[in-house]
């Protein structure tokens, strides 16, 4: 299997100075760094405000992501939007949303790690452009793949308590439960709703 970006587009992508000309150029390439190329309709770079001071960040596309080239707009989206907005959060206005791989694999599945792996210079170069003050981690595949020193973890542990990264300086993050998760099993709202408070707090500091 090929795994490779056109030299003159991954020149482009990764050596853009601002996020708009990132993205376009990412929207645009035809990245072949991993098998989740032949599957994808659309590379999805993000969705929201590159001028926010939050990023989120989740685990790859679903079909309605693919299909329009927008992160987070399908249920989960729309169950995350409803989060940040019992807290005032417009997530369009106030918070940038992107994933660990840009394209949707298979099923839906999580991505391999492989794929992560080469998905990982975009992701990285959008904190770079970005510069958050908050990283919003959504769910363990976001955690494992921003923090590879967690092997081993259980959600319930980690999810809403700040942590800083020390190869993320100035950023403080937080894992949530990924939205999807609360789609299957409601009882996980309150600790979700709790964890947004704790964040509305700290950003009101
Ligand atoms: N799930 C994610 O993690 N990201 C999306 O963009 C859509 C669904």
């Amino acid at each position: 299997m090929q795994v490779d970006l056109a030299p003159d587009q991954t020149g482009a992508v990764l050596s853009a100075e601002t996020y708009p000309q990132f993205a376009h150029a990412l929207r645009n390439s035809s990245c072949r760094m991993c098998e989740l190329c032949h599957g994808r309709t659309n590379i999805v770079v993000d969705r929201g405000n590159f001028k926010a001071k939050i990023m989120v960040i989740g685990e790859a596309p679903g079909k309605n992501e693919d299909l329009t080239g927008k992160a987070f707009i399908g249920r989960g989206g729309k169950t995350f939007d409803q989060v940040m907005l019992a807290i005032g959060l417009d997530t369009n206005r106030d918070m940038i949303i992107c994933n660990v791989a840009k394209c949707r694999p298979p099923d839906n599945r999580a991505p391999k790690p492989e794929e992560a792996a080469a998905c990982k210079p975009f992701l990285l170069k959008q904190i770079e452009l970005v510069r958050p003050k908050v990283i919003l981690l959504l769910g363990a595949t976001a955690l494992k793949h921003v923090d590879p020193t967690r092997k081993i973890f259980f959600m319930e542990s980690e999810v809403g308590k700040f942590f800083t990264l020390p190869q993320f300086p100035g950023i403080q993050f937080m894992a949530l439960y990924h939205p999807a998760a609360l789609l299957y099993n409601s009882k996980l709202k309150p600790a979700m709703a709790e964890h947004a408070q704790k964040l509305k707090s700290f950003l009101s500091l």
